[in-house]
């Protein structure tokens, strides 16, 4: 046999940088606040397990056709309820399910845009859609988010320019309003508002990214950017966040002009057609609500164990906005605190989190970090932040 020459795979890995739970799975044995993922006793195995084998049962035959049962009608259909909660109203012509919204992230770049074009996100921004831009070979860049979201006043500063021919105008922007991953903020509902009438007057569309929307502590439901420009806004939620994200399934909803796009990228078809009719039978078995209580109070205490924690081992050293909802505390230390070192040391000492960061285009050092206070239980939590006051205090000695 000819020796094996090196192959070149596609250029556009070249930029792609690994982040988050590729991190994570090189470390096991750690606290794991690197992990955005749901906590494990919040997943309804006895419920999915009969409504797989009531899928099978009843819908067999088209269960295990290319097009599926009744199924996908049904959520689709519990989808347009649900979302009108949401001030989003809309027909289940306008909903199309994904493989998980990283994949409606991905085919929506892919619809919207061509190599070079110009997209702009969040700084912070979530690195799984930044990983779905890179592979489109989208131009970056990125606005500044505060306390109320994203600084949509530099947005549009930096659409007057573009207007101007000074900069590329973007194809679309990417936003997530609700428990911001990893900033744990919202958007207010004037920057909303705004957002939505500058995507009208200058052309481009909005990716309005709501995994975490039902994740709501307090009970106020902000409405949605969607609801203030339906047609420059695609909208996308998942129900990774709400069931499990094994099931791989979430949605995306937009006028039915690019959903008919979006469905020419998504070359696989249908997303599983066996597992639409078993979360058919779930959705249909189960009172959502009754569901949902006791997951958004497991995130709620995980939440405030968190933030206690904090308080006490930290006391004023850091700063950091409290998430009314979601998974994620974006943690401020003083400026000259490098949260990669402090990464390191923290992994050495058996806690993980992301860095700051892997959060930002340029990637330069920064003094945040991401802790998911989703996964893990209280006492680990408790225990973890201990531990990371205790890394803090070493690397701030050594730093004065
Ligand atoms: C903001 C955001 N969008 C999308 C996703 C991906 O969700 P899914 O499991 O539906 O692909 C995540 C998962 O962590 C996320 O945090």
């Amino acid at each position: 046999m000819e020796k094996l020459k090196p192959f070149r795979f596609s250029k556009r890995f070249d930029d792609v940088p690994l982040i988050g739970s590729a991190f994570a799975g090189e470390h096991p044995g750690l606290i794991p606040l690197a992990f955005g993922f749901p906590y494990p006793n919040s997943f309804p195995i006895n419920e999915l397990a009969e409504s797989v084998v009531a899928a099978l049962k009843s819908e067999g035959t088209e269960a295990l056709q290319y097009s599926g049962g009744p199924g996908q009608k049904k959520i689709l259909k519990w989808i347009r309820e649900r979302s009108r909660l949401r001030s989003i109203d809309v027909e289940t012509d306008q909903i199309m399910i994904t493989s998980g919204s990283n994949q409606g992230i991905d085919l929506v770049a892919r619809t919207l845009t061509d190599p070079g074009d110009s997209v702009w996100v969040e700084a912070p921004v979530y690195f799984g859609a930044l990983r779905a831009f890179y592979l489109a070979q989208n131009e970056l860049s990125a606005f500044p988010v505060d306390g109320d979201g994203l600084r949509v006043d530099l947005v549009e500063e930096a659409l007057i320019e573009a207007a101007a021919g000074k900069r590329p105008m973007p194809k679309f922007i990417y936003v997530l309003p609700n428990y911001h991953n990893p900033a744990g903020i919202n958007l207010s509902v004037e920057r909303r508002k705004k957002l939505a009438a500058l995507a009208y007057k200058y052309n481009f569309y909005i990716i309005e990214d709501d995994a975490y929307v039902e994740l709501n502590f307090d009970g106020d439901f902000l409405p949605s950017i969607y609801s203030f420009g339906p047609e420059r806004v695609i909208y996308m939620s998942t129900f990774s966040k709400i069931v499990a994200p094994g099931i791989r399934m979430a949605w995306v909803i937009s006028d039915p002009e690019v959903l008919s796009r979006i469905k020419i990228v998504k070359t696989e078809g249908l997303t599983s057609v066996l597992m639409q009719e078993a979360v058919s039978c779930f959705l249909e078995k189960v009172d959502f609500e009754d569901h949902l209580r006791p997951l958004v109070a497991g995130y709620r205490m995980r939440r405030d164990a968190m933030v206690k924690a904090i308080g006490d081992f930290f006391g004023s050293e850091v700063s950091f906005e409290k998430p009314k909802g979601g998974f994620f505390l974006w943690l401020s230390f003083p400026s000259e605190i490098d949260t990669t070192k402090l990464l390191h040391d923290a992994v050495e000492a058996g806690v993980s989190f992301v860095d700051g960061k892997s959060f930002y285009l340029d990637r330069k050092p920064t003094n945040n970090l991401r802790l998911a206070f989703s996964f893990c239980d209280e006492m680990q939590i408790r225990k973890a932040i201990r531990i990371l006051a205790m890394v803090y205090q070493k690397q701030k000695n050594a730093v004065c």
